[in-house]
């Protein structure tokens, strides 16, 4: 039995865990991400796993990176929303933990948490959406993970979908990612509080009056109350990231599309108008068959569980 383990790499946290064989969790940690300091975002890393080696005998490490890694598994070629600009990564960890260690992109490593453990267990080709600081896309095409020529294949983020629309983290204009993702729906909560927006109030209050206090989680928290604002800002987002996987449906044609990353623990608020968007921007829907939306099984652990059992193969 080869214990593995998987970390999870994003804007807002790194979380690491133990991870058997049959993608089940012995042990897990989190602490914030250091996104704008490499230094400090690899000894958190390295942190994490000497700490989880004290208690288990983990043989491989497994990096799901927020970011284009390479073909080799080893550099990030660019993250949007940390620090990362061509870093070989893979040396830089391996420096600090004498184990091997394979890098990946995270929602590549989300997607294949649940299709080997998760929601897409079922299906032979899956799109996983990641829904959380950015936007993140992870393909699996007849049971493999598909990485494309150069390794930085389903990076569903960056799809234009507004021309000159929001800067993005990649340095282009109208990305996917600034419409879709955790980001967009709290900047766009921010903005309406602090234009004094009587539709923000109830937001405004829950954040104790200050706009910059407005989090997902607190717009979560407040749709699930019945607010309508914060329903409606997730529904916008849902919409947009509907028409964007209907496009994207069109092209691969998969069964499932797997919805995760921290956003989608606003479950059926965030999903129900998201089928409908998708439902209604997908051409011959009703003619042909299509892939069915759900909601990820292994919620925020599909990242730490991927990486790890990538890091075995
Ligand atoms: C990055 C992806 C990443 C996604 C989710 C995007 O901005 O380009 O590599 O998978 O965010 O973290
Ligand atoms: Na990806
Ligand atoms: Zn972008």
């Amino acid at each position: 039995m080869t214990l593995a383990c998987g970390i999870d790499v994003g804007g807002t946290k790194i979380a690491g865990a133990v991870v058997d064989v049959d993608g089940t969790i012995l042990e897990e940690s989190r602490v914030e991400s250091p996104a704008t300091d490499v230094e400090a975002i690899e000894k958190a890393i390295a942190g994490l796993v000497a700490d989880l080696r004290t208690r288990h005998a983990v043989e491989r490490v497994g990096i799901g990176a927020a970011g284009y890694v390479d073909a080799g598994r080893a550099r990030v070629l660019f993250a949007p929303n940390l620090a990362w600009r061509n870093l070989d990564l893979k040396a830089e960890l391996e420096e600090h933990i004498d184990l091997p260690v394979v890098i990946e992109n995270d929602a590549n490593s989300a997607a294949w948490g649940e299709f080997a453990f998760g929601a897409g267990a079922d299906v032979d080709d899956l799109l996983m959406v990641t829904v959380g600081t950015g936007v993140g896309g992870g393909l699996v095409l007849d049971g493999e993970l598909y990485r494309g020529a150069y390794g930085v294949a389903a990076e569903i983020g960056h799809l234009r979908v507004v021309p000159d629309g929001h800067l993005c983290g990649c340095g282009n204009r109208g990305c996917l990612e600034q419409y879709g993702s955790g980001s967009a729906l709290v900047r766009e909560a921010r903005t309406a509080a602090a234009g004094s927006s009587q539709r923000a109030a109830s937001l405004l209050e829950r954040a104790g009056g200050d706009p910059a206090s407005i989090t997902g989680p607190l717009i979560t928290a407040a749709a699930q109350d019945g607010d309508p604002f914060a329903i409606e800002l997730l529904a916008s987002l849902a919409r947009w990231l509907g028409a964007g996987i209907a496009s994207l449906v069109a092209v691969l044609d998969p069964a499932a599309v797997v919805i995760g990353g921290g956003v989608s623990e606003a479950g059926d608020l965030l999903l129900d108008p998201m089928r409908t968007a998708f439902e209604s921007h997908l051409s011959v829907h009703g003619y042909r068959p299509a892939a069915e939306i759900r909601a990820a099984t292994l919620g925020n652990k599909a990242g730490v569980i991927g990486a790890a059992d990538l890091a075995r193969r």
